[in-house]
C-alpha cells in the first residue's frame, strides 16, 4: 500500500505554543510509520515556518527542535500541493494531507485553516468558519443560545466601550451575581481568565483579559463541576464518553490543566446515566450548530441542581496519548493510533 504523505504542523505564534509541542510529539510517536510518510513543519513563537528533514520527537517535545538542519518553508499557493522549501532549488514536497496540531490563536482559530484552503491541501479538523466562530466565546454563546443550547448568562464588553468600570461592575453583579468569571473572547488554556469577587478584582481581571483580546466576556459563576465530551465525524458523528474534571483549585486554570496536581480527570464522568445522555446529546448538537467537522471536544458544566450548561468547544483539543479527547475515545474502544488514522481519513474524505 502506498504511504500517505502526511504533513504535521506544530508550535505556532500562540500562548499555547508549548501545549502544541506536547500534543505533537505524542501524536508523532503514535503515527504508524507503515502508513504514513511524515513531514514535520514547525512554526516558531515568532511565526516563522520551518521544515524539519530530521525531526527528532524528543527535541520537539522539549522545544529544542529549531536547529541548523531546519529549512525555511511555506505552503505552495501555485497549484502545486504541498510545501516549498527556501533552499537553492526551491524544493517542492508534495503532501496528501495536513494535520495541524496547534492550539489557540493562529492555529485553531481559522487563520491557518484559511491558508490550508488556499493551498488546496486537505486538513484534519474544522473548517475556517467553524474554527473562528468556536474560537470566539461570544459567537459560540450567540449561536448556541439561538439553537436553544443553554450557556452561562453573560455580558460581552468591547475595549472601546470599557469606560465606566464601576457602572459595568454594578450591572454585572446585578445581572450575574457577585462572583464573576472574566474571560478574553479569544484565548485558550485559561490564559487571561479570572474569577472575581469584588470591584478591585474585577478591575484587575478586566485589565488582564483585555491584555489578551479587545473583547471580553463577563460570565455568571457556575457552581458545580466541569465535564467534557469528545465528538468526531463529518456527515456521520461518533460521540465518545464524557469525562469529568475534579479540581481542588479555585478553577481549572493553566497550572491545573497541565500540572494536574490538584486535579483528577475521571473518565467516564461520575454522573448519572441520564446526565451522561443529556451531555452527549448537547455535545452532538453543539458540534452540528457550530458546523464542526473532523473532531472537537465539547466542554460543559454540571450545575448544582444537576442541569447541564454548555461552556465552550475546542476544535483542536489536547492530543497527547493521555489527553482528554483521546481518553474519551479510548473508552468507546478507539485507541490513540486508530483515532489518528480516523481523523486523517475524515480529512481525506471531506
Ligand atoms: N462561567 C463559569 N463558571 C465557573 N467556572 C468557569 C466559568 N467559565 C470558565 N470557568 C472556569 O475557567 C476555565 C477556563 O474557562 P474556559 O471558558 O474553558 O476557557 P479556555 O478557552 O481558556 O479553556 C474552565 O475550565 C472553568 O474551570
Ligand atoms: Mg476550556
Amino acid at each position: 500500500m502506498k504511504k500517505i504523505r502526511l504533513g504535521v504542523i506544530f508550535g505556532g505564534k500562540s500562548s499555547e505554543y508549548s501545549v502544541s509541542l506536547h500534543s505533537v510529539s505524542s501524536l508523532l510517536r503514535n503515527c504508524d510509520p507503515n502508513k504514513y510518510e511524515i513531514y514535520c513543519i514547525g512554526i516558531t513563537k515568532q511565526g516563522n515556518w520551518y521544515y524539519l528533514p530530521e525531526a527528532d520527537y524528543d527535541k520537539i517535545e522539549h522545544d529544542h527542535w529549531k536547529d541548523e538542519t531546519c529549512i525555511e518553508a511555506c505552503l505552495s499557493l501555485n497549484g502545486k500541493t504541498g510545501l516549498v522549501l527556501f533552499d537553492d532549488q526551491h524544493t517542492h514536497l508534495y503532501l496528501d494531507v495536513i494535520f495541524p496540531v496547534l492550539h489557540g490563536k493562529n492555529g485553531e482559530d481559522g487563520t491557518l485553516q484559511g491558508y490550508l484552503e488556499l493551498a488546496q491541501i486537505p486538513y484534519v479538523g474544522c473548517n475556517v468558519l467553524s474554527s473562528s466562530c468556536v474560537m470566539d466565546k461570544e459567537f459560540t454563546h450567540i449561536l448556541c443560545e439561538k439553537a436553544q443550547i443553554p450557556c452561562a448568562p453573560y455580558l460581552c464588553v468591547y475595549k472601546y466601550d470599557y469606560q465606566d468600570e464601576k457602572a459595568l461592575y454594578e450591572k454585572a453583579v446585578e445581572q450575574l451575581g457577585s462572583t464573576l468569571f472574566i474571560k478574553p473572547c479569544n484565548a485558550g488554556s485559561s490564559y487571561g481568565i479570572s474569577k472575581v469577587r469584588n470591584f478591585e478584582e474585577f478591575k484587575k481581571g478586566m485589565e488582564e483579559a483585555f491584555h489578551h483580546d479587545s473583547k471580553v466576556l463577563i460570565e455568571k459563576n457556575i457552581e458545580g463541576f466541569e465535564i467534557g465530551c469528545a465528538v468526531m465525524g463529518n456527515d456521520e458523528i461518533i460521540v465518545g464518553e464524557c469525562d469529568e474534571i475534579e479540581t481542588h483549585k479555585d478553577f481549572f486554570d493553566f497550572d491545573a490543566k497541565y500540572a494536574l496536581d490538584a486535579t483528577t480527570i475521571h473518565c467516564p464522568a461520575r454522573i448519572t446515566k441520564q446526565q451522561s445522555e443529556c451531555a452527549k446529546e448537547m455535545a452532538r448538537k453543539a458540534y452540528r450548530v457550530m458546523n464542526c467537522s473532523g473532531f472537537t471536544r465539547v466542554d460543559m458544566f454540571v450545575c448544582k441542581d444537576g442541569g447541564i450548561l454548555l461552556n465552550e468547544l475546542n476544535t483542536i483539543p489536547g492530543l497527547t496519548a493521555t489527553s482528554r479527547f483521546p481518553s474519551m475515545m479510548k473508552e468507546i474502544g478507539i485507541s490513540f493510533s486508530e483515532l489518528i488514522d480516523r481523523l486523517i481519513e475524515l480529512a481525506l474524505n471531506k
